[in-house]
């Protein structure tokens, strides 16, 4: 059955110019594709009568893309390491190993999701454990919401706890069985997954540049230059390599479906690396801050003469939030300490158009577009007594939505749609 969903429309378009209606609507079919998107007063005959949730003055825009979290820290933020390195060792291999059973990865896949969806999030790129049990419950679990997700298991062959460990030759048949099993299933998605590059050998960072390389429309995730005490152990771990990223390089794990989370600490030659081959670095801000790895510059990787792609995401559990809103304020935050003031309408179009760009999903997310389907978030910029007052105060939809990152949270989530279906709605306080 058809549905209309009513309310203040905005979305953005590839080169980050937006459309808004004061009083916009957007018709969704049975199959939860978008059928039309525009103002109220346009919307065609055939819509009148639909069912329809109408939204006011919130704000109806897509969904938000995560293009970096990992489902098996969903619940350990807030872990208090010392740095990067400490915090994988004492706090998150050990809670990833409880993954290895499949009856509490279920259980915690379908929380991670609901979490997900409390916080407006529509689509991600997530990490799993290493074990092949933990991505089997993700993509069932996604795949129960007809969600746009792309997950992969981890491979890490070294310098971890056996229980969170594998090979290069299981780490590779495991990628090959989920692969077949779930990539294009749906609109679910494998991305080829080695940890980085202190917990993969040469023979499985080797395996994964094989697998990116053969296992077609398949993704590939890791992290780089995150921390000081990271970049000093990948140096001696890789004594002849030029740098972090030419790790990578020298195993053909650079290129347009390559996602690298962090990118901090990169230098000339690395973004020049980075931006020839089309790779996409993910500013995981809160993450950041939280374990005090550094302050990633957006003006400095996106120069000009070698611009780096960018994403944006939680990177939840390093990260503090599951929220994109409160993502984009600490982004804004980080940024304004690089010297850089990123406009809200920038951020926003980067979780959502953009984000869809890097994940390789334009085609089916990321606006309001006839075809592509209802992957939606309301936002309700009066959700709490601050940001009410705020808006008292507002004068354009920059400030809107300026206030909504710099003071927004799950609470200004008034509902989430995957494929027109509502999927979270939150409860008038
Ligand atoms: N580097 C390798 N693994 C991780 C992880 O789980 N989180 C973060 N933030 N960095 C990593
Ligand atoms: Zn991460």
């Amino acid at each position: 059955m058809t549905r209309v969903i009513k309310g203040q429309t905005l979305s953005f378009a590839a080169d980050g110019a937006a459309t808004h209606e004061g009083r916009g609507a957007v018709a969704v079919g049975d199959d939860g594709t978008i059928l039309w998107a525009g103002p109220q007063p346009l919307l065609p005959q055939g819509f009148q009568q639909a069912e329809t949730d109408d939204f006011g003055d919130m704000i109806v825009m897509p969904g938000f893309i995560d293009a970096h979290i990992h489902f098996p820290q969903y619940r350990m933020l807030a872990a208090p390491g010392k740095d990067l390195l400490d915090w994988l060792t004492r706090f998150t291999f050990p809670e990833e190993s409880r993954y290895a059973d499949a009856d509490y990865a279920r259980a915690a896949a379908s929380l991670f999701l609901s979490r997900l969806f409390q916080h407006g999030t529509t689509a991600a790129l997530a990490f799993c454990s290493v074990h092949k049990t933990c991505a089997e419950a993700l993509f069932a679990a996604a795949d129960g919401h007809g969600m746009a997700l792309v997950t992969g298991k981890t491979m890490m062959d070294r310098n971890a706890i056996p229980a969170v460990q594998d090979t290069p030759e299981t780490g590779a048949r495991e990628t090959v069985e989920l692969y077949e099993t779930w990539h294009g299933k749906g609109r679910l998605r494998y991305a080829v997954t080695p940890r980085f590059a202190i917990t993969s050998s040469e023979a499985q960072l080797k395996v994964s540049g094989e697998l990116l390389s053969s296992l077609p429309g398949a993704l590939m995730q890791t992290h780089l230059s995150e921390s000081p005490g990271e970049i000093a152990f990948v140096k001696d771990l890789f004594p002849r390599a030029k740098d972090y990223t030419d790790v990578y390089d020298h195993f053909g794990l650079l290129g347009d479906r390559s996602l690298f989370a962090h990118g901090i600490h990169l230098s000339e030659r690395e973004c020049a690396r980075l931006s020839e081959s089309g790779s996409t670095v993910v500013h995981c801000a809160t993450s950041n801050t939280f374990l005090g790895s550094g302050l990633m510059s957006m003006p400095w990787l996106r120069k000009h003469e070698r611009p780096v792609h960018l994403g944006v995401a939680t990177d939840v559990g390093g990260g503090t939030s599951y929220s994109m809103l409160a993502t984009l304020g600490e982004a804004y935050k980080v940024q304004m300490l690089a010297g850089y003031k990123p406009t809200a309408r920038e951020l926003f179009a980067m979780a959502t158009r953009g984000n869809a760009g890097r994940l390789k999903i334009e085609h089916e997310v990321g606006s309001l577009e006839h075809g592509k389907f209802a992957d939606l978030v309301v936002l309700d910029p009066r959700a709490t007594p601050v940001l009410a007052s705020r808006q008292e105060v507002s004068t354009s939809l920059e400030d809107v939505l300026f206030s909504l990152m710099i003071l927004g949270d799950d609470r200004a989530v008034k509902a989430t749609y995957v494929k027109g279906r509502k999927v979270h709605e939150r409860a008038t306080p």
